[in-house]
């Protein structure tokens, strides 16, 4: 939802603020106010739309919606497009008949609609304190918000697994982004305190402890300032060479080849075989890290996550200068691993070091951007928590 601003907001007086925002755009309070968080992908890059294997975990901030279930048809405004209000009828929509932010909610009403559900008219207001196009998932986030306001408010019987399938279709096909289940698995079904190993293949899932401070680790997320749109071409483009990949292997997706030397020789394209090798060597990688971090093991992810870089660096092509220059920055101050996350191209960077380093780290980026003459990146320390919920 890259086309509005978005500065970070205290998560507490998030809700206060939507609720105040509602009632001064619509005139009556709301109904309710329900909130999304934004996603960090630990590990598992590029690897859910060949069926692999991602473990990412929900952060603090996210998306708020307050919502009430008056007006004619879906109203929605935003506070981070400075109020802007945008109103479509319930059975007047369709793919192309909105662009830009206003696409990811409304999307998600086309979405139920299309499932046979019949939410009634509502009003929406929109606040977060996620930043937009940073990698972090903010388009995963509003869906779901809004998502499980409507559900919530109409009692239509949307069970999370039907919302996750009906998110992505908002987001495939209305909203035009041709991404996987990851986000909107990981925004809706992400507990506080673990990652979420999910096999985007069978949509199965588990829970797997990730609790830096225990550890004496922070779990760093640096917004390098950069922003992507995954509407942009690059993505799809990146997605096409893989189910071209598949295709010239005889596989159904490259989940199905194992990690070994020689299994790509069938591969004439170089630029095929990078990307593909990208895919198979990341799943390994995933399940890797899912088993250290059962084993209480976190420290030894710090390595997977830096191969992982690398190789969408070098093998995928999806790495930018800014988060380059970071994960060599952070890992020479001291973190133990570093890696870009999300669908690449701009976004956030995250690292793994201990707590005892970070204002080093910090301190090194912030050396390393002004040599650069770029921006100073803002850095937080991610806690892995609560999925998607009603607040009040
Ligand atoms: C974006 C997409 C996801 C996933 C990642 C890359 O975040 O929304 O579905 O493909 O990129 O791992």
């Amino acid at each position: 939802m890259g086309d509005c601003d978005s500065g970070w907001v205290s998560p507490r007086d998030l809700a206060d603020r939507v609720a105040r925002d509602y009632a001064g755009a619509f005139g009556h309070a709301p109904a309710g106010v329900w909130f999304a968080p934004g996603r960090v992908n630990l590990i598992g890059e590029h690897t859910d739309y060949n069926d692999g294997f991602v473990l990412p975990f929900a952060l603090s901030v996210g998306v708020a919606v307050a919502a009430g279930r008056l007006g004619n048809g879906i109203t929605v405004s935003s506070r981070q497009c400075a109020g802007a209000v945008v109103t479509a009828p319930v059975d007047g929509l369709a793919p192309g008949a909105v662009d830009g932010w206003a696409a990811y909610p409304l999307g998600m009403v086309w979405s139920l609609t299309q499932a046979g559900y019949r939410p009634g008219s509502t009003t929406i207001a929109i606040d977060a304190d996620l930043a937009a196009g940073a990698g972090l998932s903010s388009s995963a986030a509003l869906e779901c918000a809004v998502g499980l306001a409507v559900a919530d408010l109409h009692g239509l019987p949307v069970v999370r697994a039907e919302l996750i399938r009906l998110a992505s279709k908002a987001e495939n096909e209305f909203a035009g982004a041709p991404t996987g289940i990851m986000d909107q698995s990981a925004v809706l079904l992400c507990q506080a305190g673990h990652a979420l190993l999910l096999d985007c293949r069978s949509g199965a899932s588990d829970d797997v402890p990730l609790e830096p401070g225990a550890a004496g680790l922070a779990l760093l997320v640096i917004d390098t300032g950069v922003r992507h749109a995954l509407t942009d071409g690059r993505y799809a483009q990146r997605r096409r060479s893989c189910e071209a990949a598949a295709l010239a292997l005889g596989v159904s997706s490259l989940r199905d080849l194992p990690d070994g030397p020689g299994d790509l020789t069938g591969l004439a394209d170089p630029e095929l075989r990078r990307r593909a090798r990208h895919v198979i060597s990341e799943n390994r990688r995933v399940l890797a890290a899912a088993d250290l971090l059962r084993r209480g093991d976190l420290a030894a992810v710090g390595q997977l996550l830096t191969e992982s870089h690398v190789s969408l660096r070098d093998d995928f092509e999806v790495s930018w200068p800014q988060a380059d220059v970071a994960v060599e920055t952070v890992i020479a101050a001291g973190a133990i691993g570093a890696r870009m996350t999300g669908g690449g191209f701009g976004g956030a960077v995250i690292a793994l070091a201990p707590v005892t380093e970070a204002v080093g780290v910090r301190m090194a980026l912030d050396e390393a951007y002004s040599r650069h003459d770029w921006a100073p990146p803002a850095i937080w320390p991610a806690v892995p928590s609560h999925g998607a919920r009603r607040l009040r």
